[in-house]
């Protein structure tokens, strides 16, 4: 049998907790400031993708959750594979022994094991799965530091999934973007008490995508300028530094006000850019409310691009924040309790149970006084840790068959 040239791996998704929103360049993908992500479990979100190369290929093909893809459409995604056959050449040009697979077409599949339906953005994971699919496969001596760079030009938040953690989007001054890169500011180990809560908002209103949005932002908005001079590079300084002494209330402080100047920048766009809805601001509200009933800043939210919140928190608050949102957000009455919080880390004895009742006094008495919204403005509650970076998975685990389809 003929020796196959495949590799398979799994990347996470990041959530910002200081935001990249701006470019100064739209083809190389360098954003106006630095940004800050925190990497989730790749347990509960993943993109898992295979690539293989043979000279029997016709062509690059793409498979997308199972449906085939015009590669030649996306030029993103021709520019990330075009700057990994590149550095493969270098790789074949001092091995004169190397296999000449920077000279093959490629075969593509990948997967998301989270709904696309669910809002989630996907192209960090997936263009960070890709690259480090092909830095497998190609066997790639560059850094994670320096493949960032690679799967920047696919998406700039992919440079972040990179690795795991807590991490650091630099964004550089060169004009050929050689600067601009992620590198880790802590690993996955550092903080293992902190844990993050994605409520997936009901939402039927299509959202203007974060790389038009931007654009008109750059263009358009007069706060802007002033986030990028004056604020962000304190904010990245003061994050890593609540981040190094595990402050939680720092970093959620930060946090929430940094996804608050965001989603004012894009109010400020013109014409006006809102990702947040009624239930992402009443959950904003609850956040505060909560904060303020146990006299400390216990949460924080942020919200990307569309009406999802991403709360992260301390393990020891969790059970007391799953119990509030469950109540006053509940379950549609078509959504299963597993599917609705499906009880990941075992915090209840059922998922059944969730969302009958507050057990702290005073966070019952919050919940309330809050009171309920109608059933199934959250339609789900993802319940997550903080993770680790990509993946290589054993040949099993391919997502292509024998004859690379
Ligand atoms: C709001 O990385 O999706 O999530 O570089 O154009 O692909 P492109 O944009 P993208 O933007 C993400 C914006 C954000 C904030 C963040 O992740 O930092």
């Amino acid at each position: 049998m003929a020796a196959v040239f495949e590799a398979t791996v799994t990347a996470p998704v990041n959530i910002a907790v200081i935001k990249y929103w701006g470019k100064r360049d739209s083809t190389l993908i360098l954003p106006t400031n630095s940004s800050l992500s925190v990497t989730l479990s790749q347990d509960h979100l993943r993109t898992r993708t295979t690539i293989r190369a043979s000279p029997t290929f016709d062509r690059d093909r793409l498979w997308l959750n199972g449906a085939e893809e015009d590669v030649s459409a996306s030029k993103r995604l021709v520019n990330a594979i075009t700057t990994a056959r590149r550095l493969r050449a270098e790789v074949e040009k001092q091995q004169t022994d190397a296999v000449p697979l920077s000279q093959w077409p490629v075969h593509v599949s990948s997967e998301n094991n989270f709904p696309t339906a669910a809002g989630l953005a996907s192209s960090a994971s997936g263009y960070a799965a890709l690259v480090s699919a092909l830095a497998a496969l190609f066997e790639l001596p560059q850094s994670a530091s320096e493949l960032s760079r690679v799967a920047r030009v696919g998406s700039g938040s992919a440079c972040r999934s990179m690795f795991g953690g807590f991490v650091a989007w630099q964004a550089g001054v060169a004009a050929d973007g050689s600067d601009s890169l992620a590198v880790q500011v802590a690993d996955h180990t550092h903080w293992p008490e902190l844990q993050a809560l994605i409520l997936v908002v009901s939402d039927r209103k299509k959202t203007v995508s974060s790389t038009a949005g931007m654009q008109t932002t750059v263009e358009t908005s007069a706060l802007f300028p002033e986030r990028v001079r004056a604020v962000v590079p304190g904010r990245m300084e003061a994050m890593q530094k609540a981040i190094a002494e595990r402050d939680f209330a720092t970093f959620a402080a930060l946090t929430m006000q940094d996804s608050n100047q965001f989603h004012a920048v894009c109010l400020d766009t013109y014409p006006p850019i809102s990702y947040m809805n009624d239930t992402s601001r009443s959950i904003a509200a609850l956040v505060h409310a909560f904060n303020a009933a146990v006299g400390r800043t216990a949460a924080a939210y942020t919200y990307d691009a569309g009406p999802n919140a991403v709360i992260y928190a301390l393990e020891s608050d969790m059970r007391d924040l799953v119990e509030l949102f469950a109540y006053c957000f509940p379950r549609a009455e078509d959504t299963a309790p597993d599917a609705f919080y499906p009880n990941p880390l075992g915090l209840f004895e059922s998922p059944a149970s969730v969302g009958r009742q507050v057990s702290a006094p005073k966070v019952a008495e919050l919940a309330h006084a809050a009171g309920r919204s109608p059933a199934g403005c959250v339609r789900r509650i993802i319940h997550t840790s903080v993770g680790d970076g990509p993946r290589v998975l054993p040949a099993s685990q391919s997502l292509l068959d024998a004859a690379g389809l």
